[in-house]
């Protein structure tokens, strides 16, 4: 997607997502909402979900798109890096990817993002796969940080 039209548009779904959010306090309900709307109104998001830290497992948690793995080996590919390195991370080529994990063979280019607590604290990702090669750069980066932030 063009850059213009990208920025506009993630400008006019945090707004959405901000609006439904809004006095709704329930992670799990906040974290569908979010994959929700991002899936369905982002048409090169293939699957759009969260995996959970949970007793130092990461475990899938709400998302749309194809059955995923519901439990990532640790350490192990892009959601553990984003845990690990506590930063975003944007695989233009998941097959150039060392340890990617496929739950998907039709995947091809991935973005992850770290959820963070109030003080900070990593307790999962937001991951979203693209069937495009090098669908995602510095801006879904952005405006996926400014929207993870809402959760
Ligand atoms: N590709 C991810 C696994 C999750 S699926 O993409 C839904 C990874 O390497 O961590």
């Amino acid at each position: 997607m063009e850059r213009e039209k990208k920025e506009k548009r993630y400008s006019r779904l945090h707004g959405q997502i901000s609006e439904l959010l809004r006095s709704r306090d329930y992670p799990v309900a906040r974290m569908a909402t979010v994959a929700a709307v991002l899936h369905h109104k982002m048409e090169y998001f293939f699957w759009t979900g969260f995996y959970l830290l949970e007793d130092g497992e990461l475990i899938v948690g709400p998302y749309q798109g194809p059955v995923a793995c519901i439990l990532l080996e640790k350490d192990k590919g892009v959601c553990w890096a984003g845990i690990n390195q506590a930063k975003t991370i944007v695989v233009p080529d998941v097959h150039k990817f060392p340890g990617h994990i496929a739950c998907d063979a039709r995947s091809n280019s991935e973005i992850v993002v770290p959820l963070r607590t109030a003080e900070g604290k990593v307790f999962g990702v937001l991951d979203v796969d693209s069937k495009d090669s090098g669908a995602f750069d510095e801006t879904d980066a952005i405006w996926l940080e400014k929207i993870v932030a809402l959760i």
